[in-house]
């Protein structure tokens, strides 16, 4: 059985790519490297090509079985300086690619969506019927091709898994894969380069009302999103079709923690100081953000398996063996 994994020279996607390896599923990788780098595709098929780009879609499709979709742009901060951008890709862009999937007869597909659908939310823990009333371009866009997934579900019977992912963070356990955003906006990755190099952290906001009064998210292993994509793609493998939904599952661990305990965390995996300094709230950062992940649990038999600590100390010895490799 043939995967296309479109955006898998990015971040989940990658990790993604070596789960369903591992599990003998043939992996086809699909990314114009916008974002991704061809160190996190070694070792895999790589077709570099945008989505936008129906005639180089089509036969790659038709290789293809199932299709797992993580390619977007996903900066929440530059989806409000520009958001034409996100909607030209995250949205237009991934009309084609839908469309191109229909077309060449694929009925199932996995789709990166996010916790930016919820907007603030007003009840946490955060489930599925949450309203979904994103607050900016980037949630909105998400937002947009979910509703496109259940309207084609409804009108032409192709099945889909929308993944609301909380903060995807940490790394491979082997140390050959990791984050590789450039610019990194993450926190995680962020406090842990400050020890490293010394740079101030800047902390956004230190009057929320939570037990620090810095903001709160829940953090997910990228290992175990690898795991939930792999059980979202058996789950619609089921031998009875009948009874495969289309459905949305949120993908977090259940607990939160605030940017000061994660601060603490990587000074705590390092046995170095974060330099940081606290600057305005930015608009709009809803205060906490904690999945309620009981659905994905009982659908997909899935829960996160990696604690706050196994994340940063993941992330770090891949940023070590990342630096190693740059000074060699
Ligand atoms: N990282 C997180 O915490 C997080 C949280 C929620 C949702 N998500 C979603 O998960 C997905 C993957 O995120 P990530 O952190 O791995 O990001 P990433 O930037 O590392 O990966 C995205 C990949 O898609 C590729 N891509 C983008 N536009 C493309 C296009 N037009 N054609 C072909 N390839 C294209 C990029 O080159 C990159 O390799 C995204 O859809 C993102 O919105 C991420």
């Amino acid at each position: 059985m043939a995967i296309l994994v479109v955006g898998g020279a990015g971040y989940i996607g990658s990790h993604t790519a070596r789960a369903l390896r591992h599990a003998g599923y043939d992996v086809i990788l699909y990314d114009n490297l916008s974002t991704g780098s061809r160190r996190l595709a070694q070792g895999f098929e790589l077709i570099e090509a945008d989505i936008a780009d129906a005639a180089t879609l089509r036969p790659a499709l038709a290789r293809a079985d199932a299709l797992m979709h993580f390619a977007a742009h996903a900066y929440v901060g530059e989806s409000v300086e520009n958001p034409r951008k996100y909607f030209r890709n995250n949205v237009t862009a991934a009309l084609t690619l839908l469309n191109s999937a229909l077309e060449a007869g694929i009925r199932r597909i996995v789709f990166s969506s996010s916790c930016a659908v919820y907007g603030v939310p007003r009840q946490i823990p955060i489930t599925e019927e949450t309203n979904r009333e994103p607050v900016n371009p980037y949630g909105a866009s998400k937002l947009f091709f979910e509703n496109a997934l259940e309207a084609y579900s409804r009108a032409y019977g192709l099945r889909s898994v929308r993944l609301r992912y909380f903060n995807a963070a940490g790394a491979d356990e082997s140390g050959e894969i990791g984050e590789l955003h450039n610019p990194e906006t993450h926190l995680i990755p962020l406090a842990l380069a400050a020890t490293a190099s010394g740079r101030e952290l800047q902390i956004y906001g230190s009057d929320y009302d939570t037990q620090d009064g810095t903001c709160v998210r829940d953090y997910i292993h990228v290992n175990d999103l690898a795991d939930a994509h792999m059980r979202a793609l058996q789950y619609l493998e089921s031998a009875d079709q009948n009874a495969v939904q289309s459905l949305a599952l949120n993908l977090g661990t259940g607990r939160g923690h605030s940017v000061l305990e994660i601060v603490e965390a990587a000074e705590t995996a390092t046995g170095r100081p974060v330099r940081r300094s606290v600057r305005p709230r930015r608009a709009g950062d809803p205060p906490i953000l904690i999945a309620d992940p009981a659905k994905a649990q009982s659908v997909l038999g899935w829960t996160a398996k990696r604690n706050l600590p196994e994340i940063i100390s993941s992330a770090w010895a891949w940023m070590q063996s990342a630096s190693r490799r740059r000074a060699a």
